[in-house]
C-alpha cells in the first residue's frame, strides 16, 4: 500500500515536472506562436471538422505524424474554449484500407438522422487512395463518413465506406456538410476540380447530386478546394456566402481563398456578383472555412501558410499554424455585398492596454518602442488615421530586421512588406511586398495588427480587408515606429498586450 502510494507520487511528480519543462521548451522554440494554434511537433495543413459542441471548440487538422513535410494524411485534434488556450488531443482519424484522411468537416447529428446515435458527431471527409492515384487505374478521391459518441475523442468508421464514389472527376475532395433546415436536409459543399459540386442527404449516407456552380466564374488560377456555404444576416436579409480555397492563384501568389454571396435554395447557388473577392489579401490564409454549430454565429479560421513555401518554412519541431478564430460578417459597398472579418471577441479579455492615447498629432513618427520592448513580439496595435494619407508602421528587431505594414494614398491600398522581415531565403518568392485595396474612400482609416511572434494579422477598416503574412525574425520584435509623410492625426491609438491565461 505505502510502496504504492510512493510510486504514484513519484509518476505524478515525474509527469508534473515533464509537462513543465515540455511546455516550457515548446513556448521557447523559435517562431512558436504563443496563442495561435500550432501542433507541438510534425506537419499541419487545413482545419477540418470545426464544431462546437458542450462549450467547446473542435479544432482537427490535416496531419502528418511521420514528419515535418506534408504526407500520408491523418486528421490531428485540438480543443479550446476561449480561442486562446489549445489543448492537443490524440490523433482523430487514421489512413485505412480505402486511403489517406483528406479534409472535410463535422456536423452535429441532433436528430440521429444517420442512426449513429443522438447529437453522435459525424465526420465527413474525403478519402484519398494514394495507390489508385499512382496506379492511374482509378479514381482515387472519394467522400467517406465516421462517427463519435464521446465528443470527438475516439472515432468509428462507417462500415459502408465510401458513401459518395466518385463519379469521374479527378479532384474531388473536401466535403463540408450543413443542415439546411427549410429542406430537411444535409448539403455538402463539394469542390470538384474547377468548380464546386452540390449534394444534398436525409442521412448523411445516400447522397444525391443537386446543382454546380462556378465553373465560369471567379479566380480560375488553380485547382478549387476546401470550400463553405452559409448564410449571413444583413439588416434582416439572409445572404448566402461561398468561400473558395483556390491554389495556385491568389491575388498575392500561391494560395488563397476567395468568396461568392449570393442566394441558395437548397438546390442551387445563384450569385449577386461577378465582382473577385478574397476572404484575405495576405498569402498566409488557406483551406479555411467555418465552425458548425453555432449557430447564427460564423467563426473563421485558415491555415496561415501557403503552398507555395509551406513545406519549406524554416520551423523545425512542426510545420504550420492557424490564423486567430474571425467573427465574419456582412457589409455593403457600393451597392455589393463584402465580407468583413474580426478577430472574435473572445479574445478581448485577454488584450491589456500598456499604452492609450485618445488623440495625438503625428508629425513624421511616433515611437512605441519603448512599451513594445516588454511585449517579445505578442501584441494588439490599433490606431485610426484622421487622414487617410500615406503611413508605414515599421517593427523592427535588434537585428535590424523589418516588417512594414502600411498604406498608399495613390492605389487606396494596403500593404505588408516582409522583403527584409528575417529568414526569407528558404523560398525564392518570400521576400516580398503584398498589397490589398481598401474598399472605403472615406478620409478615416482605422487599423489592428496583431503580431504573435513570426505572423502578422492586418484588419483594417473594421475588417473589411484582411492581409495575414508569416514571417520569420531572427529575434522578437521589440521596436514600433509609426511613420507619416503628412502631419496627421491619430486616434484611439493603443498597444496591448496578450495575456494568454485568461479561462475561468
Ligand atoms: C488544401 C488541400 C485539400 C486536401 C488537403 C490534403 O490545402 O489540398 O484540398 O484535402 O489539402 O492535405
Amino acid at each position: 500500500m505505502k510502496n504504492k502510494f510512493i510510486r504514484t507520487a513519484i509518476f505524478l511528480l515525474c509527469s508534473l515536472f515533464s509537462i513543465g519543462v515540455n511546455a516550457q521548451s515548446i513556448e521557447n522554440e523559435k517562431y512558436r506562436p504563443a496563442f495561435h494554434f500550432s501542433p507541438k511537433a510534425h506537419w499541419m495543413n487545413d482545419p477540418n471538422g470545426m464544431v462546437y459542441y458542450n462549450g467547446v471548440y473542435h479544432l482537427f487538422f490535416q496531419y502528418h505524424p511521420g514528419g515535418t513535410t506534408w504526407g500520408p494524411m491523418h486528421w490531428g485534434h485540438a480543443t479550446t474554449q476561449d480561442f486562446f488556450n489549445w489543448e492537443e488531443k490524440p490523433i482523430a482519424l487514421y489512413p485505412d484500407s480505402l486511403g489517406t484522411i483528406f479534409s472535410g468537416s463535422i456536423v452535429i447529428d441532433k436528430d440521429n438522422t444517420a442512426g449513429f446515435g443522438k447529437n453522435a458527431m459525424v465526420a465527413i471527409f474525403t478519402h484519398h487512395n494514394q495507390k489508385i492515384e499512382e496506379a492511374k487505374t482509378g479514381l482515387h478521391q472519394y467522400q467517406s463518413i465516421a462517427y463519435s459518441n464521446d465528443e470527438g475523442e475516439t472515432w468509428t468508421k462507417y462500415k459502408g465506406n465510401p458513401v459518395l464514389p466518385n463519379p469521374g472527376i479527378s479532384d474531388f475532395r473536401d466535403p463540408k456538410v450543413m443542415w439546411y433546415e427549410q429542406g430537411k436536409k444535409w448539403v455538402m459543399t463539394l469542390a470538384t476540380k474547377d468548380r464546386i459540386t452540390f449534394y444534398s442527404s436525409p442521412n448523411l449516407k445516400a447522397w444525391k447530386r443537386e446543382s454546380e456552380f462556378g465553373a465560369n466564374l471567379g479566380a480560375h488560377g488553380g485547382v478549387w478546394e476546401c470550400p463553405d456555404l452559409f448564410p449571413l444576416k444583413s439588416n434582416g436579409k439572409t445572404v448566402w456566402v461561398l468561400l473558395v480555397s483556390i491554389n495556385p492563384g491568389g491575388p498575392n501568389g500561391g494560395s488563397a481563398t476567395q468568396y461568392f454571396t449570393g442566394n441558395f435554395d437548397g438546390n442551387k447557388f445563384v450569385p449577386n456578383s461577378t465582382k473577385e473577392k478574397w476572404v484575405d489579401y495576405g498569402t498566409d490564409n488557406y483551406a479555411g472555412v467555418t465552425w458548425s454549430n453555432t449557430g447564427d454565429r460564423k467563426i473563421f479560421l485558415g491555415w496561415m501558410n501557403n503552398w507555395q513555401y509551406a513545406n519549406q518554412v524554416p520551423t523545425k519541431a512542426w510545420r504550420g499554424a492557424m490564423t486567430l478564430p474571425r467573427e465574419l460578417s456582412l457589409a455593403s459597398v457600393d451597392g455589393a455585398y463584402y465580407l468583413r472579418s474580426l478577430p472574435v471577441k473572445e479574445i478581448s479579455p485577454s488584450l491589456k492596454p500598456v499604452y492609450k492615447k485618445g488623440t495625438v498629432t503625428i508629425d513624421k513618427e511616433i515611437d512605441l518602442s519603448a512599451y513594445a520592448k516588454p511585449l517579445d513580439g505578442k501584441f494588439k496595435l490599433d490606431l485610426s488615421l484622421e487622414n487617410a494619407s500615406d503611413f508605414n508602421i515599421i517593427l523592427s528587431n535588434v537585428n535590424g530586421q523589418k516588417l512594414i505594414i502600411g498604406y498608399n494614398k495613390k492605389s487606396n491600398s494596403y500593404f505588408i512588406d516582409r522583403a527584409l522581415s528575417g529568414e526569407t531565403s528558404f523560398e525564392k518568392g518570400f521576400a516580398q511586398k503584398h498589397s490589398a485595396p481598401r474598399l472605403l474612400t472615406n478620409k478615416e482609416i482605422n487599423i489592428s495588427l496583431i503580431l504573435d511572434v513570426a505572423s502578422v494579422e492586418l484588419f483594417a477598416d473594421n475588417g473589411l480587408t484582411v492581409m495575414t503574412d508569416i514571417f520569420f525574425p531572427d529575434s522578437a520584435i521589440r521596436t514600433i515606429k509609426i511613420q507619416s509623410k503628412a502631419v496627421n492625426k491619430l486616434s484611439n491609438l493603443s498597444l496591448s498586450k496578450i495575456d494568454k491565461k485568461q479561462l475561468k
